[in-house]
């Protein structure tokens, strides 16, 4: 799998938004390279868990934007981070019993990879056209 970065077709046009997302990818990547790297432990837990803490801050603020602007499909998006959180907290407990695992590493990059960046397309995307509106 080519490795994921940030790049400006991932913009959605709202500067706070496009800022996170892009910090959540790159932190992503550089946990994913770290786990592959074989590097300490300490390292890893503590960059794992500042992803989740930003992912969760970054939604919470999402949504926040979306009730503000009576975005319409705010419960199937919230559904959706929901899910990725869930997602990425199971595999946060795998990653901390064992940090240079590489199955890990792949587990996350799909999860970004496939989930993530889709969703800022899918999903992101029709939340900065409303604002736009
Ligand atoms: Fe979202």
């Amino acid at each position: 799998m080519d490795m994921y970065k940030w790049d400006d077709r991932l913009k959605v046009n709202h500067p706070k938004i496009d800022q996170d997302h892009k910090l959540i990818i790159e932190k992503a990547r550089e946990l994913s390279e770290c786990m592959m790297r074989g590097q300490g432990k300490e390292k890893i837990v503590q960059t794992v868990d500042f992803l989740n803490k930003y992912v969760k801050t970054h939604f919470e603020e999402e949504e926040k934007i979306q009730k503000k602007h009576g975005f319409p499909d705010l419960e199937a998006h919230q559904k959706n981070h929901r899910y990725f959180i869930e997602q990425l907290g199971a595999l946060t407990i795998k990653i901390k019993e064992d940090p240079n695992s590489s199955k890990n590493a792949i587990e996350l990059n799909k999860l970004i990879a496939g989930w993530f960046i889709n969703h800022i397309k899918r999903m992101d995307v029709e939340v900065a056209k409303h604002l736009n509106k």
